[in-house]
């Protein structure tokens, strides 16, 4: 087995990354891929949301060691892997992650160093899994630089409402300048996954229009995310998959569908 590395990403905050990769990694544990999920924000919202899921099952269960304490006593990420469901895995974080830039900036004199650090430190994980998700906090930073660098591929997550769009453009810019140009990383654009604002909202069919537009049709993600009041809940009650439930079935349809796109995207 040898992972392929994404992320969902954008440098806004509350278009739904966190909550779209912890459903898609859920769906794709579901369908018996082995997933891992890297909480790489500080915030730990995905940590928080996948750990609620766990002790649906399995009652409450707390953390041993963060990403930043591994880190920092250089053991091998495997060590602080926890169990979430079947073929599902995660790296939590916590608040201490506040200081890995400076951890960063401590260890290593060269701009490169730094930015290629942690591709070097997941690389053992790779053998073990198919996907490794990577959640990022939404800024364009030396942090995500390191996450960035360590992925295959990037999907940007487009909330369709004013101002997104040209989000969308900064943050691909970026990526080509940094990334790709200046530090020669592998990573690529998947595609653009839309979050959309609301059922047929004008706003929504303007930006899709224009995201057509301005990047192309193939590489806009054929199937969209909708506003779904259940996913609110989740962020409370982790993840429910209830099939007897019309909410919980609709959201997992939903993310299975983006899940089964990603693969043939890749497969592309
Ligand atoms: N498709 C969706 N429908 C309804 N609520 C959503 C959806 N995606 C995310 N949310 C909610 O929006 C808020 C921000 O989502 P989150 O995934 O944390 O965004 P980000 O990681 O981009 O900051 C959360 O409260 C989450 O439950
Ligand atoms: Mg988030």
């Amino acid at each position: 087995m040898t992972a392929k590395i994404l992320t969902f990403a954008n440098f806004k905050g509350g278009v739904g990354k966190t909550s779209t990769t912890a459903l898609v990694s859920y769906n794709l544990a579901k369908m018996d891929y082995k997933c891992l999920v890297i909480d790489f924000d500080a915030q730990a919202n995905i940590t928080s949301l996948l750990l609620k899921t766990k002790s649906n099952n399995d009652g409450i269960i707390t953390i041993d060691k963060t990403l930043m304490s591994a880190l920092n006593e250089n053991l091998n990420l495997k060590k602080i892997v926890i169990n979430i469901a079947t073929n599902l895995d995660l790296i939590p974080n916590a608040v201490d992650f506040s200081v890995y830039p400076r951890f960063l900036e401590n260890s290593f004199d060269n701009e490169i160093d730094k930015v290629t650090f942690f591709d070097k430190k997941i690389a053992p994980l790779k053998e073990d899994y198919d996907f490794i998700f990577i959640d990022v906090p939404p800024t364009l930073s030396l942090l995500n630089d390191t996450a960035f660098y360590a992925c295959d591929q990037i999907v940007v997550v487009l909330q369709t409402q004013e101002r997104s769009l040209a989000g969308a453009e900064v943050f691909i810019q970026y990526l080509q300048e940094t990334l790709i140009n200046e530090f020669q990383s592998r990573v690529d654009i998947l595609g653009i996954l839309p979050v959309l604002s609301k059922k047929g909202a004008r706003v929504d069919e303007e930006i899709l229009k224009s995201a057509i537009e301005e990047f192309g049709e193939d590489n806009i993600f054929d199937k969209k995310i909708s506003i779904m009041e259940r996913i609110k809940r989740m962020d409370m009650q982790g993840i429910t998959d209830d099939p007897k439930d019309m909410h919980d079935r609709n959201v997992n349809k939903v993310f299975a569908e983006v899940a089964q796109e990603v693969i043939s995207r890749l497969n592309k």
